[in-house]
């Protein structure tokens, strides 16, 4: 017993210093990404499949935009506790399509966030305008908590050495409770 309790101290050190962390990554609950975009994920059934409701801040079409729903799957968690996962939306107000994939991180912070690549989909009349029909990007995810909104915001790092000197960009999220 005595040696059982260092033993289980230096186990709870190493599972919670940075990059180790230990908190588990879960998809259930509200998201919001650098878009401004907000989805909603349901609970996530045994076979790891889930449903929810997209609310894109943007569109590439001139139509008005309406919540959509969302279906995916997450991989296996029992032995992984930063999941893999993929949805799609199937947009109610355009006849476009969206996959995303991505992975269910826990930052240096302690903050939960997805990172995600989606291809969107659009319908177009002519087979000729295949090749313009699929755009690509990436998302960044952040938890919303309840009655919680957040914001985006752009900021930019300068660095400099002797070769000379480049400027860092980055976003990071500014979140108040309501
Ligand atoms: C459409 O314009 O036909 C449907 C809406 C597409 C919104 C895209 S999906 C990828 C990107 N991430 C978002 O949150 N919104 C855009």
């Amino acid at each position: 017993m005595v040696q059982v309790t260092p033993f289980l101290l230096i186990l709870s050190m190493v599972l919670v210093a940075p990059g180790h962390s230990a908190k588990k990554c879960v998809l259930t609950g509200r998201w919001m990404n650098e878009l401004g975009s907000n989805m909603t994920i349901m609970a996530v059934n045994g076979k790891g499949e889930f449903s929810g409701f997209y609310h894109t801040a943007v569109t590439a079409t001139m139509n008005e935009i309406q919540v959509s729903p969302l279906q995916g799957s997450q991989h296996r968690t029992n032995q992984n506790s930063h999941p893999t996962f993929g949805f799609t939306v199937n947009w109610s107000f355009s006849d476009s399509v969206t996959v995303f994939t991505g992975q269910c991180f826990v930052d240096d912070e302690g903050n939960e966030v997805l990172k995600t690549m989606w291809l969107l989909r659009s319908q177009v009349d002519d087979i000729k305008n295949d090749w313009k029909a699929t755009r690509v990007g990436t998302n960044v995810f952040i938890r919303l908590h309840s009655r919680q909104e957040c914001k985006w915001q752009q900021g930019g790092s300068q660095a400099s050495d002797s070769a000379g000197s480049a400027t860092r960009s980055f976003c990071s999220a500014a979140c108040y409770t309501q």
